[in-house]
């Protein structure tokens, strides 16, 4: 991990190493069962250094709080890009080709049984096919590379329209429940 880490915060392999601050590496347990797969760094991100620590990050927050889950703990947390694009906008398609390599030696280096994918680009970039639909597809497993990934809304989406934010609780249960199968028959969480 300290090799891939060293890598990456030197990293100026597309354009976006000329205007970001900060490169996020991604923090968390690094032996975790659960990776979470965001989009890109927003502007709190950039500025600290750290994943999701902005407004959709206090709401991801609440949400492995409601699951029992802790960032210390149970999960790592990364991006299909690491460097924040300007504007926020959408990563280009030659910044998340060149960037997306490190996030799958990220994922074989915390070995997790479970992968949460964070919106309709993370779903899309991370298993390379963009014909999924997050509408369609969320809140079914999907198998990939011998592990299980549960597509979800960004938390950014639930801000946006909070009617999605009982969807995604559905999405979550699963995730305790494939938890409890595959890791933790006791592990606790404050509501299921
Ligand atoms: N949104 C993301 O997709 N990733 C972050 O790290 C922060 C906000
Ligand atoms: N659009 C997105 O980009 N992500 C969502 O989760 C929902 C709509």
């Amino acid at each position: 991990m300290e090799n891939l880490k060293s890598r990456i915060v030197t990293c100026s392999n597309c354009e976006l190493h000329s205007t970001r601050n900060n490169v996020i590496f991604g923090e968390g347990n690094p032996a975790a069962e659960i990776f979470l797969v965001g989009e890109a760094p927003g502007a709190d991100e950039d500025r600290v250094g750290r994943p999701f620590i902005g407004k959709s990050g206090q709401l991801l927050d609440k949400i492995l709080e409601a699951c029992g889950f802790t960032r210390d703990d149970h999960v790592f947390i990364s991006n299909i890009v690491r460097c924040r694009p300007p504007n926020n906008r959408v990563p280009t398609d030659f910044e998340v080709q060149t960037c997306i390599g490190y996030l799958y030696e990220q994922i074989e280096l915390v070995d997790p049984k479970i992968i949460i994918t964070l919106g309709a680009t993370s779903l899309k970039k991370l298993l390379n096919d963009d014909s999924y639909r997050i509408s369609k597809v969320r809140g079914k497993w999907i198998e990939w590379n011998g592990r299980r990934v549960m597509p979800v809304y960004h938390p950014a989406a639930l801000l946006r329209n909070p009617a999605l934010k009982k969807d995604t609780w559905e999405d979550f249960k699963q995730v305790i429940h494939s938890y409890r199968e595959q890791v933790d028959p006791d592990h606790s969480s404050p509501h299921i």
